[in-house]
């Protein structure tokens, strides 16, 4: 095991640590002084035109950023990830989702196992299935069509899917949709099958161990639902063949376990399996889009590979200067440890991009997250960005002020589209074009804000000048892409998990664990008997939590 550095002890640390000590950003000189910056700052990714100019950084600090980057070695991390080495040390496994999206023929021996052969022959699986639903061969028992899919799982088994179908979604035919079931909630299922008709409804259930209490306790009732309806209609009988024959034609599964797979009933021939080198959040290029394959259709399934692949190679071959996910990488960090920015905003100039930064929160917060690194000593400094968000131009209405005009410092990505999904006009006008002004507007408001004297050169007076006056330097950075097309999505998504590697790396930590989610499942496992009235349970626990079992009681009706 390669033992992580400690950013702090690096020669870049110093360097940026004296070049953030009474740093003093004026975008505005910066880009008066300096007629290149924009271009220079600009880079492409694959289909991505990634404006970095409104960052609060020189020349000198990017170039210290990036010597911080080689110091801690991120692109031999970078190589070991490819290879197959056990950088999960945790878990002692191999981190390998880039090996999903790489195309066929592109042979790659870990462990053992022959990883190309293996993701071809699931994906040539979900792909064969997926046609045989969208074409109608596929039925359910009665031989009704399928019409809808359901999704059952939940973190990484529910927020891509969820995303992308979301993202993605459209009028063509053959129409199947989606739907997905996460929360233990049960007003998540009710809410989502009460229209559904079990005759034609698919249900996937996506879990990567096969054990989490939420998805099985959900694709439980979902099978109650299914046989309830079944038989209520008159399609099936109660007996035990009916039912297994209604399971077999309405349930597929997607997971590492297998057995389990059987254990619950569903055929193994109906199921598509991943291996424990993908990690949950990082598992939407897996079989876990079986869902988005047989909704979007397999070709734009390979299209959205195709989108992470072009950007793993970009990573794999582009020199740090250039390299645009390191480059976000770096940035988080400044702003992280350098500057004391306490979270990161995304604002997507796409509705369809709406669970976005929910997606996010799992890729970096779960990835990165820790206060210990891979080799178990603390880290020295604050890891894990914030990530939150909402579309604009939404958020504009909601928290924008805050980064306007608040008292922290908040460094935003925008994300927009040039051409729309929906081209409506409002007499004359194209509607998306108001949207993009937006996104220019608000990125340019943020970097350049509003003196004082140009506040009072409108005519404002006394107290109202301050409250009117915008300090600019506010942070952003601007993707901007052609379409929100599959492979459009498949690159944004693999920029933001390689910005959350990279970081992993500064840090020294371990980003494809997540050790912090046990303690909670555990409990909540202690604390359901007492829920169900269980004195012992109850009087195990502490003051507070027994006040609020007591408060339960009391009131559940
Ligand atoms: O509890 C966290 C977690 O383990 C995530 O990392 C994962 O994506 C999610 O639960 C779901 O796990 P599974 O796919 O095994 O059901």
């Amino acid at each position: 095991m390669t033992s992580p550095v400690d950013p702090t002890t690096t020669a870049a640390w110093a360097e940026l640590e004296e070049l953030g000590d009474g740093f003093s950003p004026d975008l505005r000189a910066w880009f008066a002084d300096d007629p290149g910056r924009a271009e220079r700052l600009t880079f492409s990714l694959a289909d991505l035109h990634v404006d970095l100019s409104k960052n609060l950084v020189s020349d000198d600090i990017l170039a210290a950023l990036v010597r911080l980057a080689k110091e801690t070695g991120v692109p031999e991390r970078f190589q070991q990830m490819l290879a197959g080495e056990h950088i999960n040390t945790t878990e002692d496994r191999a981190v390998l989702h880039t090996a999903l999206r790489r195309p066929a023929g592109s042979p790659l021996t870990v462990d053992g196992q022959d990883v190309d052969a293996d993701v071809q022959e699931v994906l040539a699986r979900i792909e064969e299935f997926a046609n045989r639903v969208r074409s109608g061969e596929w039925t359910g028992v009665t031989g009704k069509r399928v019409t809808h899919v359901v999704n059952i799982g939940i973190g990484g088994s529910d927020l891509g899917p969820v995303m992308v179908y979301e993202a993605l979604k459209n009028d063509d035919e053959p129409r199947i949709e989606a739907r997905f079931i996460s929360n233990i909630d049960p007003t998540d299922l009710a809410q989502k099958t009460a229209d559904l008709d079990p005759e034609t409804t698919l249900f996937v259930v996506a879990s990567k161990t096969f054990t989490t209490l939420e998805t099985l306790t959900n694709a439980r009732l979902a099978r109650d639902w299914l046989w309830t309806g079944l038989e209520q209609a008159g399609a099936i009988g109660s007996d035990e063949a009916s039912r297994t024959k209604a399971v077999a034609r309405h349930f597929i599964a997607v997971s590492t376990a297998l057995d389990k797979v059987a254990e619950f009933g569903i055929d193994t021939d109906n199921a598509f399996g991943f291996w424990d080198w993908v990690g949950g959040r990082y598992s939407v290029d897996s079989a876990i889009g079986t869902s988005l394959a047989i909704a979007l259709g397999p070709d734009a399934f390979r299209e959205f590979l195709a989108g992470f692949h072009a950007v793993d190679e970009h990573v794999r071959t582009t020199p740090l200067e250039q390299n645009v996910p390191v480059l976000m990488g770096v940035l988080g960090v400044w702003y992280t440890n350098f500057l004391g920015a306490q979270s990161h905003a995304v604002l997507p100039y796409a509705q369809q991009l709406h669970r976005f930064p929910a997606y996010l929160q799992q890729l970096t917060m779960e990835s990165n997250g820790k206060s210990v690194r891979w080799d178990g000593t603390p880290v020295e400094t604050d890891t894990g960005e914030i990530y939150w968000g909402e579309p604009g131009t939404n958020g504009q209405h909601a928290f924008y002020q805050l980064i306007h005009q608040g008292t922290r410092l908040i460094p935003a990505d925008f994300i927009a589209f040039v051409n729309p999904a929906y081209p409506l006009r409002d007499g004359e006008r194209d509607v998306h074009g108001l949207l993009l002004a937006n996104f220019l507007a608000q990125t340019k408001a943020l970097a350049f804000g509003k003196t004082p004297e140009e506040v009072e050169a409108e005519g404002t007076t006394g107290p109202l000048v301050a409250a009117r006056t915008f300090e600019g330097n506010r942070p952003t950075t601007s993707i901007f892409a052609p379409a929100l097309t599959p492979r459009v999505l498949g690159e944004l998504i693999a920029l933001y998990e390689h910005i959350t590697f990279t970081q992993g790396v500064i840090w020294g930590i371990n980003s494809f664990d997540q050790w912090g989610v046990e303690l909670g499942k555990q409990l909540a496992l202690q604390i359901a008997p007492a829920i169900e009235g269980d004195a012992d349970a109850v009087a195990a626990q502490d003051a507070s939590t027994r006040a609020l079992l007591a408060y339960y009681a009391e009131n559940r009706r």
